[in-house]
C-alpha cells in the first residue's frame, strides 16, 4: 500500500509506513459520511426513499469506486487544526456532490479515502460510465480546491480505483438506521486498484473498461497481481473522455443487417426536405433494438450523399437530464465548432465569430441572447439590454433568438436535426424543441427524433403536441427486434460462420432478436475461458452479461415494492404461469394492481387460454436476471413452496406437470422427488414417442441422481 504522506510503497500487511511511520490502516469514519450526506440532492433522496422498502439482500451488478486524497498530512503542518478540518470537510463535501451527481451513493470513508457505489440501491444501465465520470469530476474538484490554496502549500492529489462486477448488496446493521453496503471480491479488487494507482490517476478493472471504452480513452497497463487474488488482473488507466463519444453507440461490431425499409424512410425524409417538404421523423423502440445504429447509418449516408445539408446532431444522457439546455446546447456547439478545439475560451471565440457572421447586420439585435445561451461574455452595452428582463422574458428572448438563428441558417442550407434518446433531454431543451417545431411549416428544417419505450414522462407533452399539431408532417418508424434469420446473420458476423448451431439457437432464444442482447451474449461467450480453450459451453455455463443485467435491473428498480416482490416469485415459477398459481402463492396481498403495473411496464404479457389467464415474461432475460438476483438460500425455500403448491392444487391444470415438479424439487434440494418426477416426465414423453424430450428428462434424472448438491 502506498503511504499517503511520503508516497513510499509498503507491503500490504504493514499497519504503519516503513519510511515515515504514518498509520496506513485508517479507521472507518462514520461522522464524515453523515456530513457528506447533507449534500444529497432532493431528487436522489426521493429515489432512495422510493426503493428503500424494497431493499433486501440480493445479488447486484455494481461499479465500486475507491478514491483517496493525499496531501492533507503535509498541509497539516502549515494550517491550524480548525483550518485543516474546514479544508477537509470542504473537500469531502465536494467529492460527495460528484458522486451524488451521477446518482451513486457514498458507502464509507476510510481515513481520507471515500468508497462509493454506483448501481445499488439504484441501478442505471450505464453505472460503470457514471463511476468513471464521477472520478474525473472528483479530479477537477480537487484541482479547483488546489487553485484556492495558498501558493506555499503542497497540492492535494486524488487517486482512484474502479471495479465492476457482482456483489451481494443490502441492508446491514439494525433496521432503524438503514445502512446499505456491498460485499464481495468486486469491492476488494476496486480497493486494490486504488492502492496501485499513482497520485492523480484512475485505474479501472477489465469489466469497467469493457463497458465504458466507447466513452473514454484508456491506456492498458501490464497485468498486476493484486493481493488476495490468484489470477492476474489487467488494469486500464483512464486518459479522459473520448471525443465524439456522444454518438450513443459503442464501436460498430457488425455490418448493418436489415433495416432497409427504415433507412429508406429516413432517406426519403431528407429528399423531401431538399424539395422543400419538411417533416418530423420519429424512431421508437425498446432498449438496444438499434435506434442509435439506424441514426448512425443515416448520418453516415447524409455526410456522403447530402453535403449540401446542415446536420445538427444531439443526444440525451440519462445522467445529464438535470442540466438546463445541455442537450440542445451541446448539439449546436458541436455543429458550430465541428472539431475538438483545445480550450473553452478558443471554442467561445469561434462560436462568437460564427454567430456574428451568420446573423449579419439585421441579426445584431438578438446576439446578446445567443451569447447568453452559449455562455459567451456580454459587452457592457449588451448587459444593459438584458438587465431589466426577468428570467421568464429572458428565456423567451433566447428561444426567439435561436429560432432566428435557425431561420438564417436555413436560408443558406436545409437543416436536419437528429436527436437521439430525447426521453433523456433536459426539460429546458424539450421546451426549446417544442418552441422550434413550428419552423417546419415555413422553413427547410426537419427533425429526426428517437426515443426508447418505457418511462416517457419527460416527453409526454412534446409527443402529444407533435401528434395534435403536426399529424401531416409526422412519420413514425417503430423498430422491432431482428427476425430469426437476421439474428442468425448478426451472430455469424460477430462470432464467425462456424459457430455451433445449438449455440446460435440458444442466443436467438435468449435475445429474442434484440441486437444489443445478441452482441452482449455473443461477446460474453467469446470472452469466456471455456470457449477460448475450445471446450464448448453448456447452457448452464453461459451467464447473462453484466451490461444486460444492469439494463434490466434499472427497469426493475423503478417498480414499487409489492410489484418487485411479485416479479421475484414469478421469476422462480418460470417463464410463464397461470394467474391462479400466483394468487395461491401470494394469498394475503392484492396482486392485481401489481400485475397491472408489470403489464404496463411491458415486463409481463397477459395470455388468455382455455378460459384461464396466464402471464409470461415478455423477455426471458427479465426472468433470468430477476431470478439470479435472489440469494440462493432464499430461492431454495421458494422452490419448495412452489413445488408443494403445484403438487397439491395444480397437477391437473398445468402441461408437463412432471417436468415442472422435477425442476422445482431439484432446486428445492429434494432429490428424491426430483428424481421420481424426472423419470415420470421421461416415461410420459416416451409414451408419446417424443424421444428427444424423453432423453432430456432421463438425462435430467441421471444428473439428479449423480449430483450431491444443487
Ligand atoms: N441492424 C443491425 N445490424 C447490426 N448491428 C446492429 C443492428 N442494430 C443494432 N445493432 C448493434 O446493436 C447494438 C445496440 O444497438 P443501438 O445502440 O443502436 O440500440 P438502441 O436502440 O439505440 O439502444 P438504447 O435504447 O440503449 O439507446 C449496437 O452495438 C449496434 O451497432
Ligand atoms: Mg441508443
Amino acid at each position: 500500500m502506498r503511504c499517503p504522506r511520503c508516497g513510499v510503497d509498503n507491503p500490504a500487511k504493514n499497519k504503519f509506513c516503513g519510511e515515515c511511520g504514518f498509520p496506513l490502516k485508517q479507521p472507518i469514519d462514520k461522522g464524515r459520511v453523515e456530513m457528506v450526506k447533507q449534500e444529497i440532492p432532493e431528487s436522489l433522496v426521493k429515489k432512495i426513499l422510493y426503493v428503500r422498502d424494497t431493499i433486501e439482500k440480493e445479488h447486484r451488478d455494481v461499479s465500486v469506486v475507491f478514491a483517496d486524497i493525499s496531501g492533507f498530512t503535509s498541509i497539516s503542518e502549515s494550517l491550524d487544526p480548525e483550518e485543516l478540518t474546514e479544508l477537509m470537510n470542504k473537500c469531502f463535501r465536494k467529492l460527495g456532490r460528484m458522486v451524488y451527481r451521477y446518482e451513486g451513493i457514498i458507502d464509507k470513508f476510510i481515513g481520507d479515502c471515500v468508497m462509493a457505489i454506483f448501481g445499488a440501491p439504484i441501478a442505471h444501465e450505464d453505472d460503470p460510465e457514471r463511476a468513471v465520470l464521477a472520478c474525473l469530476d472528483m479530479q477537477n474538484a480537487i484541482e479547483e480546491i488546489n487553485a484556492g490554496l495558498d501558493k506555499s502549500l503542497k497540492r492535494l492529489q486524488i487517486h482512484s480505483g474502479i471495479n465492476t462486477g457482482k456483489v451481494i448488496a443490502g441492508k446491514v446493521g439494525s433496521d432503524l438506521q438503514m445502512e446499505y453496503t456491498v460485499m464481495g471480491d468486486t469491492v476488494n479488487v476496486a480497493q486494490r486498484l486504488k492502492d496501485q494507482a499513482p497520485p492523480g490517476s484512475i485505474l479501472v478493472g477489465p469489466e469497467t473498461y469493457r463497458r465504458t471504452k466507447h466513452a473514454f480513452d484508456f491506456m492498458p497497463l501490464e497485468p498486476m497481481r493484486l493481493k488476495g487474488k490468484a489470477a492476474m488482473v489487467k488494469p486500464f488507466e483512464v486518459i479522459g473522455k473520448k471525443w465524439g463519444s456522444e454518438f450513443g453507440l459503442s464501436i460498430v461490431h457488425s455490418d448493418l443487417i436489415g433495416r432497409n425499409q427504415e433507412l429508406s424512410l429516413l432517406k426519403q425524409g431528407y429528399d423531401d426536405l431538399i424539395k422543400g417538404r419538411s417533416s418530423i421523423l420519429i424512431i421508437k423502440g425498446e432498449i438496444g433494438v438499434g435506434k442509435s445504429r439506424l441514426l448512425y447509418e443515416f448520418r453516415k449516408y447524409l455526410t456522403i450523399y447530402a453535403p449540401e445539408g446542415a446536420i445538427i446532431y444531439g443526444r440525451g444522457f440519462s445522467y445529464e437530464s438535470a442540466i438546463p439546455f445541455k442537450s440542445i446546447l451541446d448539439s449546436l456547439h458541436r455543429f458550430l465548432i465541428e472539431e475538438n478545439v483545445s480550450s473553452r475560451e478558443e471554442d467561445k471565440k469561434i462560436i462568437k465569430e460564427k454567430l456574428v457572421a451568420l446573423m449579419e447586420e439585421e441579426g445584431v439585435e438578438v446576439l446578446p441572447y445567443l451569447y447568453k445561451f452559449f455562455n459567451i461574455e456580454l459587452t457592457e452595452a449588451q448587459k444593459e439590454k438584458v438587465r431589466h428582463l426577468d428570467s421568464h422574458s429572458l428565456q423567451l428572448q433566447i428561444f426567439l433568438a435561436i429560432a432566428t438563428l435557425l431561420e438564417k441558417l436555413s436560408d443558406k442550407k436545409p437543416i436536419i436535426f437528429i436527436f437521439d434518446d430525447i426521453q433523456w433531454f433536459d426539460s429546458a431543451s424539450i421546451e426549446l424543441l417544442n418552441f422550434l417545431l413550428p419552423l417546419i411549416k415555413k422553413r427547410r428544417i426537419s427533425f429526426c427524433l428517437s426515443y426508447r419505450l418505457g418511462d416517457l414522462s419527460a416527453i409526454t407533452n412534446l409527443l402529444k403536441n407533435i401528434k395534435d399539431e403536426y399529424p401531416d408532417y409526422t412519420k413514425e418508424i417503430p423498430l422491432k427486434n431482428l427476425s430469426p434469420e437476421d439474428s442468425m446473420l448478426l451472430i455469424e458476423n460477430l462470432m464467425g460462420k462456424d459457430v455451433d448451431e445449438g449455440l446460435k439457437r440458444y442466443i436467438i432464444e435468449k435475445s429474442q432478436g434484440n441486437p444489443f442482447f445478441i452482441e452482449e451474449i455473443a461477446r460474453n461467450i467469446l470472452e469466456s475461458e471455456a470457449y477460448k480453450k475450445g471446450k464448448g459451453l453448456t447452457r448452464k455455463q453461459i451467464e447473462i452479461p453484466g451490461s444486460i443485467e444492469a439494463a434490466v435491473s434499472s427497469r426493475i428498480d423503478g417498480l414499487n415494492k409489492e410489484a418487485k416482490y411479485l416479479l421475484k416469485i414469478a421469476s422462480i415459477i418460470g417463464r410463464n404461469f397461470p394467474e391462479t398459481l400466483l394468487e395461491e402463492l401470494i394469498k394475503d396481498r392484492d396482486i392485481y394492481q401489481n400485475i397491472n403495473e408489470l403489464e404496463q411496464t411491458e415486463i409481463l404479457v397477459r395470455i388468455n387460454k382455455d378460459n384461464e389467464t396466464y402471464y409470461a415474461f415478455r423477455h426471458p432475460i427479465f426472468q433470468e436476471v430477476t431470478y439470479h438476483s435472489i440469494l440462493k438460500s432464499e430461492r431454495v425455500i421458494y422452490h419448495k413452496v412452489i413445488a408443494e403448491t403445484i403438487e397439491q392444487k395444480f397437477t391437473d391444470r398445468l402441461e408437463g406437470i412432471s417436468s415442472i415438479l422435477a425442476h422445482h424439487y431439484y432446486y428445492a434440494g429434494n432429490t428424491d422427488k426430483a428424481l421420481s418426477y424426472s423419470i415420470k416426465a421421461g416415461d410420459e414423453a416416451s409414451a408419446l414417442y417424443a424421444n428427444d424430450e424423453a432423453l432430456l428428462y432421463y438425462n435430467q434424472a441421471l444428473e439428479v441422481a449423480t449430483t450431491e448438491d444443487v
